[in-house]
């Protein structure tokens, strides 16, 4: 199969980035693999719920071509239900109304969609969005709906084209639908199938057959991952694309306590999976990416392995402009309640960590400033060529405001602070289990080593441990502040807190290789007597206290930095950032000097030479990012 024509912001963006001949990923042709980068499009849920039509669907796929796709935006996907009949009665989790075929497929809904009659599905739509240069993608949910199992339709086995016979007799719904596993936020819509028997599979093989005849490039499939998690199910269906001659995007949620350990189980066998519950347009939403995002960055999880080619963790749609609410039976009818500054802040952290961007609001109400925000050349740059993007945790920060001023100053911001140790259980686990990950450096002083957890868990610092070490930088000895002669010991006590993570012991220090650890450049902290990592859970679940300035940083193809600011306090806030410490964690090649040029991209500000520092007042819930070169 080769290769579909590039559209050319990708064929210049290629050239522009070869030509510095730094990328990671080699030639221009391997640039064209797959997935190689985070989707970008225009998704139909936040404006329409599940009510949206071929008409609405189709003038948003316009002005999607028009104005988003020279900057990347391709897939037009229609989110869900577009299969239930939109009269009284039906809503999200109604029972009945849905439209499926004899052999228990869902059919677009004729009244929405009447391009699908005459058993053309969504053929036509497809065919029309890639005349227009887009990609056509949809919603589906897992396994098989409610309707056809009662229903008891036969099974389609494909390679026949009539119903799927084993053991000498035909199978239907009712063998593969698990009834004891319905969709736990849909329980009247969908339920698992059984794919352990053939017929479950046939079932599925059926499914994503007829939307790869229908010219189908994305799937994002529901119910199927995080609270709702079923691995059997998503291999098997990354499995049956696999088989197919069209390769198809799969996205898979919810989202919802979706851990770097998790995800790891599946991340080779998706492109994109969410790791959050649904983002609306209010803070609190946009705010609870900051943790999530930086603890599957810290994993390596961004553009790991994936079907075909990479995988993404997904942050959800950008909810901006004009909108409608989750669930209703109702289309786009208000605007988005995020303040500008939170919008750029969702923006610039979506990019920073390289999450899909999928615009959620409606296009026709597309104004100037919500087009040029989320068309940020250099944020798209950063989202798609960025490379070791992470959060950055060494950054002071003081709140500007004049009822404020005996605020303390240059308090460090780059970890939770836990008051005792007791907060924290430690552990100790086999290097390649995610939880190993995420150790680095604090800052220095002659001696000691504070340590920050951070990037996985923001959970210690120097005021939780101590780290001495006396070979410089290669061997640290852990102790517990306030317990003069307790060091982190890599025997293992008999109890076991899980299956995998055995709980390490504290004794007398004593600078034996039992308490030696070192870290090594992927961030785990491996005891040098027994080879196991160290990890770190909070016991409590819910870290609040976290930072209020954070920060994350890339590093671009001609050697540039990215830094960016995020203030999540009520009130301004001066961030400071130390060009010392951006060195401690990029190393010298990113920063030969301590003197700078740096321009903020939202503004456009040149900064032209910063010394030593660079700090800027950021605005409540706002943002800056900046490109550096040192
Ligand atoms: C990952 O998969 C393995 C093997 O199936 C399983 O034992 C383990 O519990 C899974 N981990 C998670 C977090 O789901
Ligand atoms: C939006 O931008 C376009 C193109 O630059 C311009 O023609 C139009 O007048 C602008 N609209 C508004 C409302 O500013
Ligand atoms: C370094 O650690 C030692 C041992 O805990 C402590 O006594 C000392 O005060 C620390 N030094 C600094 C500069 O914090
Ligand atoms: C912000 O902090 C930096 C670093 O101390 C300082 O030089 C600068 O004056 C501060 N700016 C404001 C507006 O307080
Ligand atoms: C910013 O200013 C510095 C010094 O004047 C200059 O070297 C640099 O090229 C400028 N950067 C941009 C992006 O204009």
């Amino acid at each position: 199969m080769g290769a579909p024509p590039l559209p050319s912001w990708r064929r210049l963006l290629c050239s522009a980035l070869l030509a510095a001949s730094l990328l990671p990923w080699g030639t221009s042709e391997a640039n064209e693999k797959f997935s190689e980068f985070s989707p970008r499009g225009w998704n139909s849920y936040d404006s329409f719920s599940w009510i949206v039509d071929e008409n609405t669907y189709m003038q948003n796929a316009e002005i999607l071509a028009e104005k988003l796709l020279p900057h990347g935006y391709e897939y037009a996907v229609i989110d869900y239900l577009w299969y239930r009949n939109y009269v009284d009665g039906a809503y999200t989790d109604s029972y009945g109304f849905d439209n499926i075929d004899e052999w228990g497929r869902p059919f677009p809904d004729l009244q929405r969609f009447p391009s699908s009659i005459n058993d053309k599905g969504f053929s036509q739509l497809a065919n029309k969005v890639h005349g227009m240069g887009l990609k056509f993608g949809i919603h589906i949910m897992k396994g098989i709906s409610v309707q056809a199992v009662n229903g008891n339709t036969p099974i389609l086995d494909i390679k026949t084209g009539k119903p799927y016979i084993e053991d000498a007799r035909q199978w239907t719904a009712r063998d593969i639908g698990l009834t004891d596993r319905t969709c736990a936020w849909m329980p009247h819509g969908f339920m698992s199938v059984n794919i352990d028997i053939g017929a479950g599979k046939a079932f599925l093989r059926s499914l994503y057959r007829q939307y790869a005849d229908w010219g189908v490039d994305f799937v994002k499939v529901d119910c199927i991952f995080g609270t709702d998690y079923d691995r059997k199910e998503i291999i098997t269906i990354s499995e049956l694309l696999q088989e197919l001659d069209r390769p198809i995007i799969l996205s898979i949620s919810p989202g919802t306590e979706v851990t770097p350990a998790l995800a790891k189980n599946i991340s080779q066998y998706v492109n994109m999976y969410r790791i959050t519950g649904d983002d609306w347009d209010n803070w609190k939403d946009v705010s609870s990416h900051f943790d999530v995002s930086s603890s599957f960055a810290a994993a390596n999880k961004i553009g790991a392995t994936g079907l075909r080619g990479r995988s993404w963790p997904d942050l959800d749609m950008l909810p901006f402009g004009w909108l409608t609410n989750a669930g209703v039976n109702q289309g786009p009818h208000r605007k988005c309640e995020l303040t500008s500054d939170e919008q750029r802040t969702q923006m610039a952290l979506w990019s920073m960590a390289k999450s899909p961007l999928m615009y959620g609001g409606d296009l026709r109400h597309l104004d100037n400033d919500t087009l040029s925000m989320i068309t940020n050349p250099a944020l798209l740059k950063i989202n798609h060529y960025s490379i070791n993007n992470m959060e950055f945790h060494h950054v002071y920060s003081e709140r500007i405001s004049k009822e404020d001023e005996h605020s303390s100053r240059f308090k460090p911001q780059d970890a939770v602070h836990l008051p005792k140790i007791d907060g924290v259980a430690l552990g100790l686990t086999a290097c390649s289990d995610d939880k190993a990950n995420g150790w680095n450096y604090g800052m220095q002083d002659d001696k000691n080593i504070s340590f920050c957890l951070g990037k996985t868990k923001p959970l210690l610092t120097s005021d939780d441990i101590i780290i001495q070490n006396e070979e410089y930088q290669t061997k640290f000895h852990l102790a517990i502040v306030d317990s003069e002669d307790a060091c982190l010991d890599a025997s293992v006590s008999q109890r076991r807190r899980s299956s995998d993570i055995k709980l390490p012991m504290f004794s007398r220090c004593r600078w034996h290789a039992m308490q030696m650890w070192e870290l090594n450049e992927k961030g785990n902290l491996i005891s040098s007597y027994s080879r196991l990592c160290a990890t770190v859970e909070s016991k409590n679940k819910v870290v609040t206290t976290g930072a209020v300035a954070r920060a994350w940083i890339a590093t671009g193809s001609k050697g540039e930095i990215y830094l960016a600011f995020f203030n999540t306090d009520s009130m301004s806030r001066n961030i400071t950032a130390r060009i010392s410490d951006l060195r401690k964690v990029l190393g010298k090649k990113f920063i030969r000097k301590d003197t700078c040029s740096c321009t903020e991209v939202w503004s456009g500000r040149n900064f032209s030479f910063v010394k030593d520092e660079i700090s800027a007042v950021v605005n409540s819930h706002g943002s800056m990012v900046f490109e550096i070169t040192c």
